[in-house]
């Protein structure tokens, strides 16, 4: 029987209770399945290390999840722990240094969840973000000088490679090039900003000559937030840089109903390393600990797992039994059900012991 190691790293906030339903869920599917199996090695890093420890992660961290198939990762950050800390001490690490380039994300309003929009539901809004998630805005270059003197300067520098715009445009161009539209929106600031956007919208032209089936076309950031809200059916694929697909793909978690049900997966296509999954929401300190996460994101993000580690058949079974259980009701308080966290997850695991 085929056997997938995975690093479970649920962290802060309510990342332990959705990695919980996650597991959970998965291994309904492994039993349901009966043909692989999912070993799970969980890993207590996060804030609460950080306090004890001063790391979030030992330091031969990201050496130790060489040895997994995949990542299956909660949320960090704590109220009490700077976010830049958090951020910087553990998602980004991983992210980074198992180059994790493409970063997808996608969205659709799922049966049964009332979105915010008019007018709009299940099957008019279907997306996938691509998120450059290797360089751009989250570089980490730049610096701070003469630190809290009146002089102070802090710089953030944007940095686009010709390698990392071409590789995330050949896979947005792929992965458009799959879905039944064959549509891709290229989205830039390249007006404002005539460097580095101007490069991504010059490589977008290039790499478009090697797919003539894909219909592209190009957006300013500012008016994609507006075509997004006003006209979500003309859009399908949609590629964009590290810091403005992070905003794109809250805005479009939010059009779908709730951040609750918003998946990501940190792919390295290339499969040199392990890939990471986990649901696009933070650790909600709001709710933790009161049972009421929405365990949806987490789910369909370890339906990205399944996809991608080989095992496309559970993938379905996966968002199948998601579907059923929302068009059920069976929803949390973020998405206007009364149900608990421990309630969607076994409603979850009983249609998947249910589906054929
Ligand atoms: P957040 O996503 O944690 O919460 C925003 C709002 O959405 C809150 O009202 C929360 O209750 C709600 N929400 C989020 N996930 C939910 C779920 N599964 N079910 C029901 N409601 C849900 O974002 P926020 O408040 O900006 O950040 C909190 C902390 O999380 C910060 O420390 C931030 O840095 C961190 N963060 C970590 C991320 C990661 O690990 N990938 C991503 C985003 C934020
Ligand atoms: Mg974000």
């Amino acid at each position: 029987m085929k056997t997938y190691k995975i690093a479970a790293i649920p962290a802060d906030g309510i990342g332990p209770e959705v990695i919980a339903a996650g597991v959970q869920a998965l291994e309904a599917l492994a039993k349901r399945d009966g043909s692989f199996r999912l070993e799970f090695t969980h890993f207590d890093w996060g804030s609460e290390r950080y306090k004890r420890e001063g790391a979030l992660m030992p330091e031969d961290g990201t050496e130790t999840l060489k040895a997994f198939d995949a990542i299956f990762f909660g949320a960090v950050g704590a109220p009490d722990v700077p976010d830049h800390l958090t951020l910087w001490g553990l998602r980004l690490p991983i992210c980074q240094g198992f180059d994790q380039y493409a970063n997808v994300r996608p969205t659709r309003i799922l049966p049964g969840i009332q979105a915010p929009l008019a007018n709009v539901g299940p099957g008019d809004l279907d997306w996938v973000i691509v998120r450059e998630n290797s360089e751009g805005e989250y570089a980490g270059m730049g610096g701070r000088a003469h630190r809290g003197l009146p002089e102070e300067v802090g710089t953030e520098v944007a940095v686009f490679t010709r390698v990392g715009v071409t590789r995330i445009m050949r896979y947005a161009f792929q992965l458009a090039q799959s879905r039944p539209r064959k549509l891709l929106t290229v989205v830039t600031k390249s007006n404002a900003q005539r460097h580095g956007m101007v490069m991504w919208d010059e490589i977008a032209e290039e790499v478009s000559n090697d797919f003539p089936d894909v219909t592209w076309d190009k957006m300013l950031v500012d008016a994609m937030t507006v075509r997004m809200v006003k006209s979500p059916q003309s859009l399908d694929t949609i590629v964009a840089t590290n810091l403005h697909a992070d905003i794109l793909s809250d805005l479009a978690g939010a059009l779908a109903g709730s951040l609750g049900v918003a998946p990501t997966a940190n792919i390295d296509p290339e499969r040199r390393y392990p890939s990471m999954f986990e649901p696009i929401h933070g650790s909600a300190f709001d709710i933790t600990g009161k049972g009421i996460a929405n365990p949806v994101a987490t789910f369909w993000t370890a339906a990205q797992m399944l996809e991608h580690i080989g095992e496309a058949n559970a993938a379905q079974r996966l968002m199948r039994a998601v579907e059923k259980v929302c068009a059920d009701g069976v929803m949390t308080p973020d998405v206007g059900g009364d149900a608990n966290t421990q309630d969607v997850t076994d409603a979850i695991c009983d249609a998947i012991r249910g589906d054929n």
